[in-house]
């Protein structure tokens, strides 16, 4: 488990031709519904796109990578070949937003340990257009809040030890990705109580 999770770093680049098939996304929808769930209410749905044609519409939505301020997102051919869309349902929730949006790092975490089991990779995308949400006709009790890119990864992407408070993701010379992590002593804080 601790090396599926190492493993399962934000992949941004991909072999666009290779397919996800609809299957392999119910699969994945299968181990978000089963994520905890505060007052168990599962308030989050999903829509699922993995054509070339509707992958083109949504892109143009996308941002990529912030800190990477030189890089304005996957060219042609290294772009997702799936989408999934996590819509919250406001007449399923029970109580305040902020409860649902654990439930949304559980499920989206689910979906992302699955796929780099199944050797894909993906991205978590908040920062959408909401030009986005308007390409699907929403019924007012529908709010999308999450994107998840998925593809077959075409980068290398390494957790490295979190030096000096540094905690921006950055690319080597031979287009590695690093992502930084607080060491384990530096997470974690004296308990007065042992
Ligand atoms: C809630 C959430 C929203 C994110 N939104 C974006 C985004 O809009 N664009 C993007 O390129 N990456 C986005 N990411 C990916 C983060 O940048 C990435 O998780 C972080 O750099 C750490 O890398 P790691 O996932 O490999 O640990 C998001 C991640 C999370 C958890």
């Amino acid at each position: 488990m601790q090396e599926l999770i190492a493993r399962t770093r934000t992949f941004r680049r991909f072999f666009e031709k290779e397919k996800i098939s609809t299957t392999t996304l119910h699969d994945l929808i299968d181990a978000a519904r089963l994520g905890g769930s505060a007052a168990n209410c599962q308030p989050w749905q999903y829509m699922l796109v993995n054509t070339p044609e509707a992958c083109a519409q949504v892109f143009p939505h996308l941002g990529w990578a912030a800190y990477l301020a030189d890089w304005p997102g996957p060219v042609s051919g290294e772009r997702p070949s799936a989408y999934i869309f996590c819509l919250l349902n406001h007449q399923l929730l029970i109580g305040p937003e902020g409860n649902a949006l654990f439930d949304l790092g559980i499920a989206s975490q689910n979906i992302l340990l699955t796929a780099m089991e199944l050797r894909l990779g993906g991205c978590r995308i908040m920062n959408f257009k909401p030009a986005l949400a308007a390409l699907f006709h929403l019924p007012e009790h529908l709010s999308l809040r999450l994107v998840i890119a998925l593809g077959k990864p075409k980068e290398t992407v390494q957790s490295d030890e979190c030096l000096d408070n540094s905690i921006r993701y950055w690319r080597d010379d031979k287009g590695v990705h690093h992502v930084p992590k607080r060491s384990l002593a530096s997470c974690l804080l004296p308990c007065p109580l042992s």
